[in-house]
């Protein structure tokens, strides 16, 4: 349901005196954060999802293996979370949830603020220089002290924003987030802003909807996939198409999944045709948008794909799964299975598979009436810094730890050296957040976080 709030309402918050001088209203400028607030690096552990500007998903940080049972868990009775949470350089976790509430939580998982956010659904947030970026249902984007929490700036750029589990994007000059919304999911179009001033730069359609946006952002450009499977790359100073190149299989796919970028200049694209009974993943020059080359599977792919150096093979990787999301929690139980795919960025050639075991229910682990879960199958995966590759399975709500140690092209489930899972018993939709030694899953009942 669209909640129209009044559009003409642009308010700005100040956290204290000394930074609203003057017209406190429209002064975005100078927030000097250095003098207020402890100085953060700008490389944070897991500073949005799937790591880094080109969605990667690869982090520099060792995980545990194997999976113990999480050092802690939050959970508050009807307090649901589709998000992606983030980790900084001390190991402190960030999240929205789909409700007003935005938290963080300590590396000991004691509550270091909670805040109530403008409207519900503020989604995946972008950690950058002590601040925390996000935009919310009713069409607010904002930006929170790490520190505290405190509102440092809000403003609304849209009517409302689709409460599908897209991500901010914060740089040094811009923000990057959609806006507008097509129920029950999906935004008609994409917004830059100048991230010193707030300014609106730039607002562009995208004729086909984007759903669960988290772009490669590039020097020049801002690189994505709509719904439909059509791939788009913008340029940051006036929004202008650079390239589209329309979907391999029609013009008719709905793929939930997303981009991930490669340092030799390739993006991957997962897709789906439209019936949804099938779909693949292809690869494409960043510079041209050329298609180099699709491989086909027989699901829907539905989650962003992930690209770095795995176990056992000497080159770049892509991680993507394939399968249907399973419903909601009203219908008859049902089996749903699923597939997750290694295969080398350059050829595309597949590298190993997975298989977790099938999963049957009426809707996904954890989803009940009274908190309804609905994440994708499979979240994005992110690759730990020896390769392991960590994915969350959400039909079945467990987590996985993945390595095909004896090159035999199938990460075996019942080998321990090669397969480690922890039940959560409940659905999560963001990718497992990574810092060094510690692992962080948002599932649909609160974060969990994992440690050696
Ligand atoms: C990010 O992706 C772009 C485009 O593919 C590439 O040129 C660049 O090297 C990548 N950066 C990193 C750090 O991998
Ligand atoms: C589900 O299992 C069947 C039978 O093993 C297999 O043919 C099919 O590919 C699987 N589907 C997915 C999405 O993995």
């Amino acid at each position: 349901m669209v909640r129209f709030h009044i559009l003409a309402l642009v308010w700005v918050v100040c956290y204290s005196e000394e930074l609203c001088d003057g017209d406190c209203g429209v002064n975005f400028v100078q927030i000097d954060l250095s003098k207020n607030l402890r100085q953060t690096e700008t490389s944070k552990w897991y500073a949005s999802r799937a790591v880094d500007y080109n969605r990667s998903g690869q982090s520099s940080a060792q995980g545990p293996f194997p999976l113990k049972k999480p050092l802690w868990e939050y959970t508050v009775k009807g307090l649901n979370f589709h998000q992606t949470p983030c980790i900084d350089d001390q190991h402190n976790v960030y999240t929205g949830s789909d409700t007003t509430k935005i938290l963080s939580f300590d590396q000991q998982g004691q509550k270091r603020w909670e805040i109530d956010g403008p409207s519900s659904s503020c989604q995946n947030p972008f950690l950058y220089q002590g601040v925390l970026y996000t935009s919310c249902r009713d069409g607010h984007a904002l930006a929170l002290s790490m520190e505290d929490g405190t509102t440092l700036w809000m403003k609304t750029y849209c009517e409302s924003i689709s409460s599908d589990t897209y991500s901010m994007t914060a740089t040094e000059d811009h923000l990057f987030f959609p806006c507008g919304a097509r129920e029950p999911y999906g935004a008609p179009d994409v917004v830059l802003v100048s991230r010193k001033t707030g300014d609106l730069l730039w607002r562009v359609n995208v004729p086909k909807f984007t759903v669960n946006i988290a772009p490669c952002m590039l020097p020049d450009s801002v690189v994505f996939n709509d719904e439909a499977g059509g791939m788009y790359s913008l340029s940051l100073k006036d929004g202008s198409v650079i390239w589209y190149t329309a979907p391999v299989h029609g013009p008719d796919g709905a793929t939930l999944g997303g981009v991930a970028c490669s340092p030799d200049g390739k993006v991957f694209n997962g897709f789906a045709t439209a019936d949804w009974k099938s779909g693949g993943l292809s690869a494409f020059d960043v510079q041209t948008g050329q298609r180099l080359w699709t491989k086909w599977v027989t699901a829907p792919v539905h989650n962003a794909p992930a690209i770095g150096r795995i176990h056992t093979h000497d080159r770049e990787a892509v991680i993507f799964a394939m399968g249907n999301p399973t419903g909601g929690p009203l219908g008859p139980a049902v089996w749903t299975n699923g597939t997750v795919y290694a295969v080398d960025a350059q050829t595309g050639d597949f590298l190993w598979t997975f298989e977790p075991p099938a999963w049957y229910g009426a809707g996904a682990a954890g989803s009940t009436i009274e908190q309804i879960c609905m994440p994708d199958l499979f979240s994005g995966a992110t690759i730990s810094q020896d390769g392991t590759v960590y994915i969350n399975w959400s039909a079945g709500g467990i987590t996985y730890a993945l390595r095909d140690l004896n090159k035999d092209g199938r990460c075996e489930l019942h080998d321990s050296e090669e397969v480690s899972g922890f039940n959560l018993g409940s659905g999560a939709t963001g990718p497992p957040a990574l810092a060094e030694q510690m692992l962080v899953v948002n599932t649909c009942h609160g974060p969990r976080a994992f440690s050696v």
